[in-house]
């Protein structure tokens, strides 16, 4: 299972020195990808990486900006795009996903598109929505589509089996690509997203911040 672990701002740079150091030790059969705050990716360059972002633009003049380019060269795997906390906090409209996934493919990374519903919205009215403009006329073989409901995200619960199974039908049938689920995935949650169709891995959030908790979510696989 590929396990994507997003630190997303968490960590001071002491902190993330000795994660790296348990990080190299763990022993697992599993495909873990580390996606940690971009200004430490340098520390991770010897295993598989994830960046949490992309500029929108190509390298050049863009104070604070982070290419895809920059990334490749660093040896970036992944990257995210359309994450919820990016749209929620820095008001990234779709275009501006779309740009970054344009640029992503020029660069030669591979996206993990989050897409998911806020409360209340059909889930797959939006992800239809969603999946059709981004992804129109881009031909991207290589690309992940990881379902993120937006109220799932860091509140500890996940969405009924029922409705996973239904979404992850519609998107298999509708998108083809390989599928992956966020939002409080856990050691305590696991047990919930056993047998969904098609899930090929999760992202965990929270519970990427500690090796401890890594390895108690591996035995639970
Ligand atoms: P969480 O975050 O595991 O803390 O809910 C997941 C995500 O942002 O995808």
């Amino acid at each position: 299972m590929k396990i994507i672990l997003n630190h997303k701002s968490n960590l001071t740079y002491q902190e993330i020195v000795n994660y790296y150091k348990e990080y190299k030790e763990l022993d697992t059969k599993h495909d873990l990808i580390v996606c940690p705050t971009m200004c430490y990716l340098p520390i991770f360059k010897d295993v598989v990486l994830g960046s949490q972002d992309i500029s929108p633009y190509k390298m050049g003049s863009y104070t604070g900006e982070v290419s895809g380019e920059a990334l490749k060269s660093l040896g970036v795997k992944y990257v995210f795009i359309n994450h919820s906390e990016r749209k929620h906090l820095n008001n990234e409209p779709l275009e501006l996903a779309k740009e970054k996934l344009i640029r992503a493919k020029e660069a030669d990374l591979i996206p993990i598109l989050c897409v998911g519903e806020e409360d209340g919205e059909d889930a797959v009215e939006v992800l239809t929505h969603d999946l059709n403009y981004l992804l129109k006329d881009l031909n991207i073989d290589n690309l992940y589509i990881s379902y993120e409901p937006c109220y799932a995200i860091g509140s500890g619960n996940i969405p009924s089996k029922e409705k996973l199974v239904t979404v992850f039908n519609y998107l298999k049938e509708n998108y083809n690509y390989p599928l992956l689920y966020g939002g409080s995935v856990s050691k305590d949650t696991i047990e919930q997203l056993k047998d969904i169709p098609y899930l090929e891995g999760v992202l965990l959030g929270k519970a990427s911040l500690r090796i401890e908790d890594i390895k108690e979510f591996i035995k639970k696989l």
